[in-house]
């Protein structure tokens, strides 16, 4: 093998190896809805317009040198205003706010900041990447398998057992690829009881396990739905939580590349030089385009728009899987509470192949993103899907399975 052994055993990504089979089933000619990708169509969820014209002026105001190293100091003064006034967060922007080419280097450089090799790190399947980011840092994976009966979301039982022995706890609300959000009791639990193991390894003189909160979907929640974070609901979290959060899905703009963490200052001013040596950074003129934006009366009636044309979608799926299942179909779903995603139960030998060579639709089967037994269920993608395909998609299963 001519190259390392970190690169030779790194998997690549399995849905963009799917998007590959389905492009290629596109290239012969055939139709296909495909619904893998956790991006959005900019055809169906367009950049927002405001957002677009800062990004142009912010170039055509000459803002195209090197960006600060750890963001744009309007940008972070403007984050910090905004988690404030939403979230009820205080995060200090000189010190404990990152900003960075998009959530990806930011998850990585989490790990890299807190994971020692051979740490351990505990995360629930399905979820998405943790696997690799977890190889990345030479970890040691813990993974507890989520049920459809929790809404594929960890409980307390399955992660508290586990705490002694990790040094990163990794959750992610609204979850990809299931779109459905923790139970406020249950993340209220887990935190107090992280706190807790850290009182003891303070004693014992050892580092804290650290809490990664993955909130990218954050303002995506469905109608009655609250997003909820660690430090609300358990304040003394704070010094051991890292949130994970940016532009790519509250305001359809996965292409742009501004992601953000805000966490304690010691773990950001690691992360500073870590993304600084990878040059993670995000695009100047984009980073002072969002600081201008984020906190308008504009930006907050776009994230409205997306939420809404999002969350209308997975609830006509989600009606019309219901549908087949009570007419005795095989398949199920589970309702959307977050995120572009929707949880599909296909019972069918193959579902998989099923779905893409008789069915034209493509899904991305729950094993890609670490489920072990869950093998029925699929994640639906709405960030592509046009209303008016939804109905053809039914009668065609429909007929196919009359
Ligand atoms: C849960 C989650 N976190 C983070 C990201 C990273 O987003 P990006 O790097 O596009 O900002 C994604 C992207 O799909 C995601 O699904």
């Amino acid at each position: 093998m001519r190259v390392s052994k970190k690169a030779t055993h790194l998997i690549g990504s399995e849905i963009i190896k799917l998007a590959a089979e389905v492009n290629s089933l596109k290239a012969q000619g055939r139709d296909i809805l495909n619904l893998t990708i956790g991006d959005f169509d900019p055809a169906v969820f367009p950049l927002p317009h405001t957002l677009q014209e800062a990004i142009i002026d912010a170039y055509r105001a000459g803002h195209t040198n090197y960006p600060q190293a750890d963001g744009m100091a309007s940008l972070r003064e403007a984050l910090s205003a905004w988690y404030a006034q939403d979230l009820g967060l205080q995060y200090a922007p000189e010190t404990e706010i990152i900003v960075a080419g998009g959530g990806r280097p930011l998850i990585y450089s989490v790990y890299l900041a807190v994971v020692n090799p051979g740490d351990k790190v505990l995360y629930p399947v399905p979820s998405w990447n943790n696997n690799h980011y977890t190889y990345l840092a030479d970890g040691v994976a813990i993974e507890v398998e989520a049920l459809p009966e929790n809404g594929f979301m960890p409980t307390p039982d399955q992660l508290l057992p586990h705490l002694k022995e990790v040094a990163l706890v990794s959750l992610c609300s609204p979850l990809n690829p299931t779109g459905t959000v923790i139970r406020p009791e249950f993340l209220k639990t887990i935190s107090e009881a992280i706190v807790q193991e850290n009182k003891q390894r303070e004693t014992d003189g050892r580092r804290p396990v650290f809490l990664m909160y993955d909130q990218i979907y954050w303002t995506l929640t469905a109608q009655g739905i609250s997003h909820v974070q660690p430090v609300a609901l358990c304040p003394d979290i704070r010094p051991y939580t890292i949130f994970v959060d940016g532009i790519s899905k509250s305001f359809a703009a996965t292409g742009v590349r501004v992601g953000w963490s805000m966490g304690p200052a010691d773990v950001i001013g690691k992360m500073k030089p870590i993304l600084a040596h990878i040059g993670a950074w995000a695009p100047k003129p984009e980073q002072m385009a969002v600081a201008t934006y984020v906190n308008t009366s504009a930006a907050k009636a776009d994230v409205e728009s997306i939420q809404k044309a999002a969350m209308d979608r997975l609830t006509r799926l989600h009606a019309g899987f219901q549908a087949l299942k009570a007419e005795g179909f095989p398949f199920d779903s589970i309702a959307p509470q977050g995120a572009i995603y929707l949880s599909v139960r296909v019972d069918l030998p193959q579902a998989g192949e099923w779905l893409l060579k008789e069915a034209g639709v493509a899904l991305v089967p729950f094993s890609a993103f670490g489920a072990l037994s869950s093998q029925a269920w699929f994640r639906l993608s709405v960030g592509t899907l046009r209303t008016e395909d939804i109905e053809p998609l039914f009668a065609r299963l429909r007929t196919l399975l009359s």
